[in-house]
């Protein structure tokens, strides 16, 4: 059996993004303009007024202070409110192709490595473009890397999961390097009309390079103490889009097929699993909880963060034990935990060891246990 280690990881952040000042003032307008169009079945009870969405409950509510976005144009154009995306040909890579592609670079090059190292490539994520052929096979195309590729979903959790998955292959030596990528273009799914979820996302690409420690390069490498995965069936996260929606009779509401959630249920049943989870992993391979020197979490909510590290912790986290990057990219599902270790681990010294624990809809968690070496 090998050792997993991980040996780089890259991040492609879209150049464009939306403050929570610019999202508030195009969500208003429209609630203005809705409630204007329909004054008189709101004024006979028939419609319920639309009530304006504000800057400080944002910040306050989750700690997002702004996204970056594939298309900041489309989404605050108020006859649209959603990314314009371009059609592309069946010749052309996919945008979700080339995100991944950007980010799997980055991750390669930290450790070193070139596409024809890679003989397996996990498309980790939320929502796929498209059903098939799987957009790692065509970023292994695209690429240039050789074995085989699938695609994953677990949700948020997506990137937790696609790294178990390399792990165990680099262990059993079915793979020599993997590479589990994880684009999310969350912007496409968002109802950006619903003010209790328009700010919650954003779009970002992210991957990690997988490699037995016999042959990893001289880089930031941590090797993979362990990894732990959980699920637990809730609606509290759903998004009903799907191939069927054609078929069914009746047909769904438009908003049926985007992202919808009962929040405050999320929040309170995620917290437990999250910090138990991680808990019961570490303590199966005898690391105190108190000895992690850092947390990379999910980021979906900052107030959720606080609590679940406080739990594991029994103690308030510092800004330096539990990163935060979601004030600046919000939720980016998947690539959200990858995020925050790509950005926060340079620092760390060989010993010291990092959970990256990632949750959300399914319910859906995982823990990953590293050890800089
Ligand atoms: N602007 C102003 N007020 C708003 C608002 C907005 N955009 N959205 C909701 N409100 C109001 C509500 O109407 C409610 O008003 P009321 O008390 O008069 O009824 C109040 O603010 C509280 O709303 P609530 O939805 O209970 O807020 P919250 O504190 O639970 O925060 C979330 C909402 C979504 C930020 C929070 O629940 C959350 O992040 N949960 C976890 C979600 C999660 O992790 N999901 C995983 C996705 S992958």
């Amino acid at each position: 059996m090998k050792t997993p280690v991980i040996t780089g990881s890259g991040l492609y952040t879209p150049p464009q993004s939306i403050s929570n000042e610019d999202l508030v003032a195009c969500y208003n307008q429209y609630v203005e303009r809705y409630n204007g169009e329909h004054a008189a079945e709101i004024e006979a009870g028939q419609v319920q007024a639309l009530a304006p969405s504000s800057v400080e409950f944002i910040y306050k509510a989750s700690g997002i202070r702004s996204r970056h976005v594939v298309d900041r144009e489309g989404v605050l154009d108020l006859d649209f409110m959603r990314p314009r995306i371009e059609m592309r040909g069946e010749d052309q890579p996919s945008l979700m192709c080339e995100m991944g592609m950007a980010a799997s670079r980055q991750a390669l090059e930290r450790a070193g490595r070139t596409p024809a190292d890679v003989d397996l490539v996990i498309v980790a994520c939320s929502n796929m473009q498209r059903p098939y052929p799987a957009i790692a096979v065509e970023i292994q195309h695209y690429l240039g890397c050789g074995g085989f590729a699938y695609d994953m979903n677990v949700a948020c959790a997506s990137a937790a999961f696609g790294i178990q998955a390399g792990v165990d292959a680099v262990r059993a030596g079915s793979a020599r390097a993997a590479l589990v990528v994880s684009p999310e273009i969350c912007s496409g799914h968002l109802n950006w009309r619903n003010r209790d979820c328009h700010f919650i996302f954003g779009d970002a690409a992210t991957a990690v390079l997988i490699e037995p420690s016999d042959r990893a390069g001289s880089g930031t490498r941590f090797e993979v103490l362990g990894t732990r995965m959980q699920t637990q069936f809730s609606n509290n996260i759903r998004n009903n889009f799907g191939f069927l929606n054609a078929c069914e009779v009746p047909q769904r509401a438009w908003d049926d097929v985007l992202f919808h959630q009962e929040g405050r249920k999320v929040f309170k049943e995620v917290v437990p699993l999250a910090s138990e989870l991680m808990l019961g992993h570490l303590d199966s391979l005898g690391v105190s909880p108190q000895s992690v020197r850092r947390f990379w979490l999910h980021q979906a909510n900052l107030n959720m963060n606080q609590l679940i590290a406080r739990k594991v912790l029994g103690r308030d986290p510092d800004v330096t034990e539990a990163p935060v990057i979601l004030d600046e990219y919000a939720n980016t599902s998947s690539a959200g935990s990858v995020i925050a270790f790509h950005k926060y681990h340079d620092d760390l010294q060989p010993g010291d060891v990092g959970v990256l624990c990632a949750f959300g809809a399914g319910y859906s968690a995982g823990s990953v246990v590293i050890k800089r070496i």
